[in-house]
């Protein structure tokens, strides 16, 4: 049986991969990341047969050195090896291994254990919580490996450490050397002393709710291929972008050639010295779907659920598997559709349902689930819920400006979760245009006398550099994708509307190091011409990557997008003033975005779902 060119990488290529690099691994070389090297779309389309090719991040733990290889399976052989030069770009990501050593490093720092002593704290009982460095033109730290701590109080090992941080103090770390690099100790706070109480007694009241599909689910996969009503898509997952979506299809009609999050970040609101640094990319720079959970039947996910494994490659590069990383079931979702009419007593309602393909990551004290949603109606749907721990500090005193007080001393510093979407659409073809579409009132004049006129406003986004919007939620704005060359029975190009949710984008100042490395987070709306290696809004290797990496670069060319193949990027997300409900688990936050049939179809796609026969109904 041939591979599709899209297949999931299998544990025996992860070990052919590992296999043909062997002659250029030492003891101290790590796997950061393996995976699929995906073909240019336009063979794929074409059904042409493409090379198995497979990407490789090596890194030397020794020297801190990066490699960016390409193995050919199909060839059998190492395609290309480069060295990243961290001087001028990024680093490799983060190892788990990276993590684990961190206490064992500060134990050896003579400045982290006399600034535990002043505070009277055992450095058995201190957690320390490596974070990602960024980068901010120090010259001492110009092309090294480094990392950033800080610490919790963990009097007990079945305690929460989030309530207890140790603020004031950060220690930066250079993991090639394994040593602290310098140990900051700006201030003592007292530590606040309430303990995490999540365990509690659980109500009594709530009666079982049980989802059962006596028939069995309305879904069918095959080798990762899955068709539910009227869409097909393929299964896709990765070490780094987690859940792929590719090839959406509906009535076989193409739409989304391949739906990903590309990449996250949450850049924090606190200037204070010890933790103005904090900015996370947990997409580019600790490739989360790596810690992808396994999700358990009646606790994630509720009713005939649908499993999908994920194979990954761990860091010595040998495959590891997830067991039900990837949840897939339907859901009832109301009402699709209801009319009682007044002149021809027709009384009708069907009801929509939803396909749900989800997974969730936890990334230190945050959980974030990624939903994706497809309905009997065309609509595409992204939920990402993000839920576990806020990140906590000392609250200095009151009318703080930077973060609530969500426990008696406990603060929550601010903090955004900003989402880069990329979605490589085909909507009925490769070649699609982007319309942004207003609410517009009108004036009052001789064609609108009495001023009750509004119309709207469409305005086509011609090159990637006006393309770079902000939504409007006060204009109604909208961005249609279109696709030109077909129409449907009105003479219309068929299309699909991006709605944003419109909530802000990146907060921090223009000037700040964060604005410079997650410029995609500070627009809405990109959209690119298509490029194979066009893949992460932030760039490659975003680990202490320096600016303009990704979008920014990419759009500098300023291509033409009008009628090309074209990949839309959308920034959306959440920006978190933690509420006291917060702590100490938060309840899901939800942030996400949908894509709707706007002239895709000729009149309502769902007509034809029948009606309910549950008992329920009656
Ligand atoms: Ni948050």
């Amino acid at each position: 049986m041939s591979t599709h060119p899209l297949a999931r990488l299998t544990a025996a290529e992860i070990d052919k991969a590992r296999e043909l690099l062997s002659g250029v691994l030492t003891e101290s070389t790590r796997f950061a990341y393996v995976g699929l090297a995906e073909p240019d779309k336009r063979p794929v389309l074409a059904g042409e047969a493409v090379p198995r090719q497979v990407r490789v991040l090596l890194l030397d733990r020794a020297t801190g050195l990066g490699r960016d290889c390409l193995v050919d399976l199909t060839a059998g052989a190492i395609a290309s090896i480069t060295e990243a030069d961290a001087t001028i770009g990024g680093q490799m990501p983060i190892l788990d291994e990276e993590f684990m050593v961190i206490e064992e490093i500060l134990a050896e720092s003579a400045e982290w254990l006399a600034a535990l002593a002043k505070r009277g704290l055992p450095v058995e009982e201190v957690r320390a919580c490596p974070l990602s460095a960024g980068h901010f033109d120090y010259e001492d730290e110009a092309g090294k490996r480094m990392i950033r701590v800080l610490a919790f109080h963990q009097p007990d090992p079945a305690e929460l450490v989030w309530a207890y941080p140790i603020d004031g103090l950060v220690a930066y770390v250079n993991l090639t050397e394994r040593t602290a690099h310098a140990v900051y100790d700006h201030q003592v706070f007292p530590i606040p002393r309430e303990k995490a109480e999540w365990d509690v007694p659980a109500r009594d009241t709530l009666k079982t709710i049980e989802i059962t599909q006596p028939d069995g689910p309305s879904f069918a996969v095959e080798d990762d291929v899955v068709t539910w009503e009227k869409w097909q898509f393929r299964i896709g997952f990765d070490m780094r972008e987690g859940l792929i979506l590719n090839q959406i299809s509906f009535d076989g009609r193409p739409i989304v050639y391949r739906a990903s999050i590309a990449e996250m970040v949450v850049p924090y609101a606190d200037p204070s010295p010890a933790r103005f640094w904090q900015n996370y990319f947990d997409t580019g720079e600790y490739l989360f779907a790596r810690y992808t959970n396994s999700l358990e039947l009646g606790c994630d996910c509720l009713g005939e659920i649908h499993y999908f494994d994920a194979t990954l490659a761990d860091e010595q590069g040998a495959p590891r598997s997830i067991n039900n990383a990837i949840c897939m079931h339907e859901e009832d979702y109301g009402v699709l559709w209801k009319h009682t009419d007044l002149f021809n007593e027709m009384a009708e309602t069907r009801r929509q349902r939803r396909l749900v393909i989800s997974f969730f990551v936890t990334i230190g004290n945050y959980d974030y689930g990624f939903y994706w949603y497809l309905y009997l109606d065309g609509t595409i749907q992204l939920e990402s819920k993000a839920t576990g721990v806020v990140f906590t500090s000392a609250y200095p005193g009151e009318g703080y400006p930077y973060a609530t007080e969500i426990a008696p001393g406990l603060g929550a510093p601010f903090h955004q979760h900003l989402f880069s979407a990329r979605l490589d659409m085909t909507v009925d073809g490769v070649n699609n245009a982007v319309d942004e579409v207003d609410a517009v009132r009108v004036p009052v004049g001789p064609d609108n006398p009495y001023g009750n006129a509004f119309g709207r406003r469409s305005t086509r986004l011609a090159t990637e550099s006006a393309a770079q919007r902000l939504a409007d939620p006060a204009a109604g704005r909208v961005w249609h994708i279109v696709n030109p060359e077909v129409t449907n029975r009105l003479g219309r190009p068929v299309g699909y509307a991006l709605h944003p949710a419109g909530l802000p984008v990146l907060l921090a100042d223009e000037s700040s190091s964060i604005h410079a490395r997650a410029t995609f987070a500070t627009k809405h709306l990109w959209v690119t011409k298509y490029s194979p290696d066009e893949r992460y809004p932030a760039g490659d290797l975003v680990n202490q990557s320096h600016a303009g990496d990704g979008l920014p670069a990419w759009t500098a060319a300023d291509r033409p997008i009008d009628g090309e193949d074209i990949v839309v990027w959308h920034t959306f997300g959440l920006t978190h003033f933690p509420r006291p409900e917060d702590w100490p688990i938060m309840p899901v936050d939800y942030a996400g975005f949908t894509l709707k049939p706007y002239g895709f179809f000729d009149r309502n796609p769902a007509l034809d779902v029948p009606k309910s026969t549950a008992k329920h109904c009656h």
